[in-house]
């Protein structure tokens, strides 16, 4: 086929642009070749470019040459068309599409370019099979559901820069190629050349770089920063994943809160939404005792305590170990069960708790024994149960140990999981996970007051429960707690939280050396040890360092969910899959040995 030049032509609209109003107007349209239908004289093209998707329609009466070009065009192609932009006749209009009401009559057709046949059509909604859409992104990205996540990723990034900088802070660019830093997930490697066998490690955040800019007296910095993670991936967890990050000097946590949920603001109402500030706030306690996670999904009902309502004469009763609490929770709209489904519902919860001495307590079935009505109304009436809700109540097992409850939460936590199991089961009935467009798809809250320190009971060591630059909360070092009882020290850290994702995390960092020199210590990390890990730090904390905080919120994880889409992959253009692969590049690969020599390596097993 001979191909067209582009020559002088100057594209006047975007294939998204035209409406009526253009009605008669000469017009020059470029794109791809979203779909082509022959009808013998007549042969429609609907030309795709990123703002939308126009019919063009090649008529053997107006121009022969451009309707015989038409013939051989094919899908993804791309075309540049002249013609006129003209209503389309009664009843031939089409509501679905933004230039419904329009076509373009082509007197010119060029070929600049063909396409081979794609493996999969980017003018189709849903491609099943994400490989495909991987190794071919270059094509899915061309599909208009992928275009408007860029697009909205673009504009978010966008409103957060600028809300930043309105308010001071300055954007600092921090190293790729440095040493380990302190997040906790296993470093990605550079090997140097000039050093041999040393090795640059890729930046898990840009913590202890903020922390020194602070030490350096720029106040307040921000940086849309990439960050490398060798760990475990999830739907939402990349290798490479971009933080906006940010630190201040001199601040109180309402300060990092105020700025937080101001960008936040900002970046939610380019989508048109309102989000109400400030936003719930909750200690780490409030969070497990009411919802029995960290980061509690306040879009469904909280789980109710009904300790109380289980009397020890009733739990004796019931079989109920007296010793542990007994909750319940409610799942809106989700009631009516027949009685195979509910008997098939116990099951999977018995599945899911496993033999851990856990319990599923049939309302619905108290209230048909004389003895036991009350303690079912009781308990209707504490959940607030609706005509259409489901009840669902845990009890312990008589005799289920309460060292299995050794920290106080384990069985906040493991109803608290069967909560957020229930809620996806029934999602389609309590319709509270759909996107609407409005404020109320999104519950954000803050999460205060984390413990400084987790109990390893395996190794019988204290870790910490942040990056060890947390502060503890000032009463418990005040308080002496700090040195001689760990389990009761609260961090200055704190999540911001969205619909149960954990958007960002962020502290109170440490600005004494005594104080930091305890906490590595209290870690079992040795003066040696810290000092060769972050020795550069502690130097510079000595020099004068300000009290300073800040926090790191995931752009990826806040697009996905203005998104509404279920994984990082579809806000991310060029994304990893779970086992860490670029399938369109092929990334990783094996090197050259010419590569390794120069780099003093050498392979000693591969997969
Ligand atoms: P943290 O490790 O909690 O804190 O990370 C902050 C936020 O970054 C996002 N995030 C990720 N997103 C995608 N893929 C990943 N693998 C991934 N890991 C983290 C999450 C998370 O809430 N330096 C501290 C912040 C601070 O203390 O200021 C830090 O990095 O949305």
């Amino acid at each position: 086929m001979t191909l067209d030049f582009l020559g002088n032509l100057q594209r006047t609209h975007m294939c998204g642009d035209l409406r009526v109003e253009q009605a008669g107007e000469n017009v020059v349209l470029m794109g791809w070749v979203n779909r082509r239908r022959d009808h013998g004289n007549l042969i429609f093209l609907d030309v795709r470019d990123r703002s939308g998707i126009t019919q063009v329609v090649l008529d053997k009466e107006v121009s022969g040459e451009a309707h015989a070009k038409a013939e051989a065009a094919r899908s993804e192609y791309v075309v540049a068309i002249t013609g006129t932009v003209r209503r389309r006749g009664e009843g031939l209009g089409n509501p679905n599409m933004a230039t419904g009401e329009i076509e373009v009559v082509a007197k010119e057709l060029l070929l600049l370019n063909e396409a081979k046949t794609p493996p999969f059509s980017p003018a189709e909604d849903a491609i099943a099979n994400e490989e495909v859409r991987l190794k071919y992104r270059y094509l899915d990205l061309r599909r208009v559901e992928m275009q408007k996540n860029f697009r909205m990723r673009h504009e978010v990034a966008r409103a957060i820069r600028n809300y930043l900088s309105d308010e001071g802070f300055l954007e600092i660019e921090t190293p790729f190629m440095t040493r380990s830093t302190p997040e906790g997930a296993r470093d990605y490697l550079v090997p140097s050349r000039v050093h041999a066998g040393h090795f640059y490690a890729l930046p898990q955040s840009p913590q202890i770089f903020k922390q020194i800019l602070m030490i350096s007296g720029f106040d307040k910095y921000f940086q849309i920063a990439r960050c490398f993670r060798d760990e475990d991936l999830r739907a939402d967890r990349q290798p490479e994943f971009t933080q906006i990050d940010l630190e201040m000097t001199f601040p109180t946590q309402d300060a990092v809160f105020r700025v937080a949920e101001g960008f936040l603001k900002a970046a939610f109402a380019t989508t048109g939404v309102t989000i109400p500030t400030p936003f719930v706030r909750m200690t780490y306690d409030e969070a497990i005792l009411n919802y029995g996670i960290d980061k509690p999904d306040m879009r469904l009902p909280s789980m109710i305590s009904l300790t109380e309502e289980l009397t020890p004469e009733l739990r004796e009763a019931l079989k109920v170990e007296k010793a542990l609490p007994v909750l319940g929770f409610v799942i809106p709209e989700a009631g009516g069960l027949s009685g195979t489904q509910k008997r098939s519902m116990v099951d999977e919860i018995r599945k899911i708790f496993g033999d851990c001495g856990l319990d599923f307590l049939d309302v619905a079935r108290l209230k048909t024994n004389d003895a036991f009505a009350p303690l079912a109304e009781a308990i209707e009436a504490k959940l607030a149960l609706g005509a259409t809700d489901l009840a669902i109540v845990i009890t312990p097992k008589l005799g289920t140990p309460a060292k299995w409850n050794h920290d106080g939460q384990w069985i906040y936590k493991r109803v608290g999981a069967l909560r957020l199991e229930m809620a996806k089961k029934f999602a389609d009935k309590h319709k509270r996970f759909e996107q609407t467009g409005t404020e109320a798809d999104y519950k954000f809250l803050w999460v205060t007051d984390f413990p400084m320190y987790e109990w390893d009971e395996d190794a019988k060591v204290w870790n910490a429960a942040h990056h060890p630059f947390t502060s503890p909360h000032e009463d418990d070092i005040k308080s002496g707690a700090l040195f001689n009882d760990k389990g009761a020290v609260r961090a200055l850290a704190y999540d911001v939280v969205l619909n149960g994702t954990e958007l960002g995390s962020g502290s109170i960092r440490i600005h004494r050396q005594d104080v930091q020199a305890e906490i590595f210590r209290s870690l079992g990390m040795s003066n040696e040890e810290a000092h060769e890990r972050f020795g550069f730090f502690l130097d510079a904390l000595e020099y004068g360092t300000p009290p300073h905080g800040g926090i790191a919120l995931g752009l990826d994880r806040i697009v996905m969910i203005i998104a509404g889409a279920n994984s990082l992959r579809e806000v991310i253009a060029f994304p990893k899959t779970a086992k860490a692969i670029d399938l369109m590049v092929d990334a990783p690969t094996l090197v050259s040995e010419q590569q390794l020599k120069e780099l003093n390596l050498r392979v000693v097993g591969r997969t």
